[in-house]
């Protein structure tokens, strides 16, 4: 597809952010060479260290730069100096809100020669994609306190969902169903809890009932989110894409992860997928502190992130090939996929990955 010039903010954040980032900005090089495509970097240091040189967690005119990048590739955010949620909301959700990156695309796969937690579950069998609303639902932040600090106190913390909301992100987990083509037939299970949120699920569950006319090639099936969890651990192989609500997505892509391998080899997306949007591409694992410096975090989930990133950027083949790489590497090489314990340093599981592009 396109092949001009690929234009990257990186924000490689604290603790082993930047160490991972370096490893997918080493096998973008590679691949960006194989392909034929030429890419550009521009390192942004918005986040812990910006927050305790400045007291900001971003400049002014962060959200108007942003905008001018094909892309951003994120780190890690999380600093032991700074409170919990600072960062994270002053950062991570304010990009997904103002960039309005509406889709967080979480693959669950199980790569060759990883091991899960799944008693006789395999690479064939942990296969599915998660797509979860990213801009409502409760993290709007909408809610109040009342009688704050004493016995009396009331808190309120609402959802909320659009039509608009629900409408663009169901369409898209149908689209992105129906291109993803599963040989075992194309699913897509709507996951919510209809039978309790009666008016927000409500709206979900006919939005995607009408949305679903459009697509009679796609199975649409509904799980509750409980049965979902259950259905995860006991029978991952029925999920081929999953489309949910914000903060139900934040929790069962948590279980995803875990079932793949780990936070080491799970990656994310946040993507507008508008023309001209922005998305922002990430490994899901956090800046892990305890590990800063020592080469030996895991950047396979990093690298995960870039190859997300070629692929929903235009640069598909070139996408598709780091994964394999990927693949070939965790299949072949990697003695585990935890911290310390891969059998390589950080570096060199990247040089591997190189290697195997
Ligand atoms: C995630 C994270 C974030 C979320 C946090 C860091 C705010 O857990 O990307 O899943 O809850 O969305
Ligand atoms: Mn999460």
């Amino acid at each position: 597809m396109s092949k001009g010039d690929l234009n990257l903010a990186v924000i490689g954040g604290d603790g082993t952010g930047p160490e991972v980032t370096a490893e997918a900005i080493k096998v973008l090089e590679v691949v960006s060479n194989l392909e034929g495509f030429s890419y550009k970097t521009t390192d942004l240091n918005y986040g812990s260290q910006y927050y305790l040189e400045t007291g900001k967690i971003m400049p002014e005119d962060a959200i108007d730069r942003l905008k001018t990048f094909d892309a951003i590739f994120l780190g890690a955010v999380g600093h032991p100096d700074i409170q919990p949620g600072l960062i994270e909301k002053g950062l991570l959700l304010t990009l997904r809100f103002e960039l309005d990156q509406y889709v967080n695309l979480r693959p669950v796969k199980l790569y060759p020669g990883v091991e899960t937690p799944l008693a006789g579950k395999g690479p064939e069998d942990i296969d599915f994609v998660v797509v979860r609303e990213n801009t409502e639902d409760l993290y709007c932040g909408i809610g109040g306190t009342m009688k704050k600090g004493t016995p009396d106190e009331v808190a309120t913390q609402t959802a909320i969902f659009s039509r608009k909301g629900c409408e663009r992100i169901i369409r898209w987990a149908f689209e992105y169903t129906r291109k993803r083509n599963n040989p075992k037939g194309k699913r897509l299970t709507l996951v919510a809890k209809k039978n309790v949120l009666t008016f927000g699920h409500d709206l979900w569950d006919r939005t995607f009932q009408e949305v679903a006319k459009e697509y009679p090639d796609v199975e649409a099936d509904y799980n509750h989110v409980d049965a979902c969890c259950m259905w995860m651990v006991k029978n991952p192989e029925y999920y081929d894409v999953i489309v949910t609500t914000n903060m139900f997505g934040d929790i069962i892509t948590d279980l995803g992860a875990m079932i793949q391998g780990g936070m080491g080899v799970a990656a994310g997306g946040n993507i507008n997928p508008d023309a001209g949007g922005v998305s922002m591409y990430e490994p899901m694992g956090g800046s892990a502190p305890k590990y800063t410096g020592q080469n030996v975090i895991n950047p396979i989930a990093a690298i995960g992130a870039m190859g997300m990133l070629l692929e929903q950027s235009g640069y598909e083949t070139a996408g598709k090939r780091v994964m394999q790489a990927i693949e070939k590497v965790t299949g072949t090489n990697m003695k585990s996929q935890a911290a310390g314990k891969m059998g390589y340093g950080t570096t060199e599981v990247g040089d591997l990955v190189v290697a195997a592009l």
